[in-house]
């Protein structure tokens, strides 16, 4: 237990927390250019009509939900709240931080291992039209949680996940909780908001860096060294892991007092770790959602709909 901890353990409320709703749609329409035509068409069928079939507009479901009274159940499926000191020591032990309320990795294992037997649902011909809430919902919370898990306050219970950690930021006062979730890639891409509607040209961009370029700051090799939906306990945790190490590395470590962090050196610095987890964020989703379906499709009896296509992105 630190003093960070200790001081603010008592706080009851944490406020909003997950990347910016518009960040979240630019993840999924980001993910919707690494499907396989199979996948569209199942999600087609999971989702709720009012998406039209796009993982992109249905990506930030999640957080208006955690914040209704029928959804507060949820709340705590977007983050995990690691017992840790950074930037000294950044440690994750799931059986620990986990909460009896459950975490960012214990729901991407629940909801993928549900949205598994709803793509048996749409394959065996009794889902359409997205009409089995609980299968819209498990893909919204795939979709959204594979998002959170890479912003690496998401993993990092210190001051709330950064909420109570007050700085500033293009001279306004702020936390630094938003500043990853949102501020630095407006900074980033030099915009106040993104489409919620479309890909936006940064995100393009990333796209096409993911695709053409290899240039980020890991390589886009190890992004999918765990990337089976069939063990997604042991992947979810590998991506928190990965998060978690973030904070030492740079989230925390690179924080000085009093500075403003948009003209500090501080945002500059953090665009690429931005870029990356993003872009790692839509890869995954994509390539999760595409062996998902692949798998169900493989299966002895559904293999008479299987066609010679690619299930894994084609990079
Ligand atoms: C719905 O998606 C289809 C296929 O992607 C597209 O052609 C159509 O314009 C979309 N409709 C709306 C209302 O966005
Ligand atoms: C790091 O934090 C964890 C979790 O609180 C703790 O178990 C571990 O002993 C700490 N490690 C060091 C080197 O302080
Ligand atoms: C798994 O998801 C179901 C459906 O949303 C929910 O009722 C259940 O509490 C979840 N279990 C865990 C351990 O998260
Ligand atoms: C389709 O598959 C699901 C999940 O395996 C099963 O519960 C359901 O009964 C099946 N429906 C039909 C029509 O075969
Ligand atoms: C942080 O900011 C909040 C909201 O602006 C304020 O209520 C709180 O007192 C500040 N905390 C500290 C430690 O300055
Ligand atoms: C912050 O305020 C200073 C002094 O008023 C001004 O020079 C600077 O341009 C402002 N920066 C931003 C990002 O608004
Ligand atoms: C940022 O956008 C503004 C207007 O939207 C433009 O004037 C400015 O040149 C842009 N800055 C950079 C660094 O691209
Ligand atoms: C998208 O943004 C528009 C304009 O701000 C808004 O009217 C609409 O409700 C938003 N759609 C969703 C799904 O949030």
């Amino acid at each position: 237990m630190n003093i960070m901890r200790a001081l603010l353990g008592g706080l009851l409320v944490a406020p909003t927390a997950a990347w910016y709703v518009d960040v979240h749609n630019q993840i999924g329409f980001m993910a919707e250019k690494f499907l396989n035509k199979h996948a569209t068409s199942v999600i087609q069928d999971i989702l709720e009509p009012q998406y039209n079939g796009s993982i992109g507009r249905a990506a930030a479901w999640a957080d208006a939900y955690a914040h209704t009274h029928e959804g507060r159940y949820s709340y705590n499926w977007h983050f995990i709240d690691t017992e840790d000191d950074p930037p000294s020591n950044c440690t994750l032990n799931y059986a620990e931080d986990c909460s009896s309320k459950g975490c960012v990795v214990s729901a991407i294992q629940n909801q993928t291992n549900i949205l598994k037997g709803c793509i048996e649902d749409v394959y065996n011909g009794s889902l359409r039209g997205g009409i089995n809430m609980i299968c819209s919902y498990a893909l919204k919370w795939v979709v959204h949680f594979i998002g959170d898990i890479t912003q690496p306050l998401h993993a990092s219970g210190l001051a709330l996940g950064g909420n109570r950690f007050n700085v500033t930021f293009g001279n306004i006062t702020t936390n630094l909780h938003s500043v990853w979730d949102g501020h630095i890639v407006y900074l980033d891409a030099n915009v106040t908001q993104f489409s919620n509607a479309s890909i936006a040209p940064f995100f393009e961009k990333l796209v096409s860096r993911i695709y053409h370029k290899d240039d980020f700051v890991e390589p886009r090799h190890e992004w999918l060294s765990c990337s089976d939906p069939s063990t997604p306990l042991t992947c979810a945790l590998h991506w928190a892991h990965e998060s978690n190490m973030w904070n030492c590395r740079y989230v925390y470590s690179q924080i000085h007092n009093n500075v403003d962090l948009a003209s500090s050196g501080y945002a500059v610095g953090a665009f690429p770790i931005v870029e990356l987890q993003i872009s790692k964020a839509a890869l995954r989703l994509g390539t999760w959602l595409n062996k998902l379906v692949g798998e169900v499709m493989f299966r002895p009896r559904n293999q008479k709909i299987l066609k010679n296509d690619h299930i894994s992105p084609r990079l």
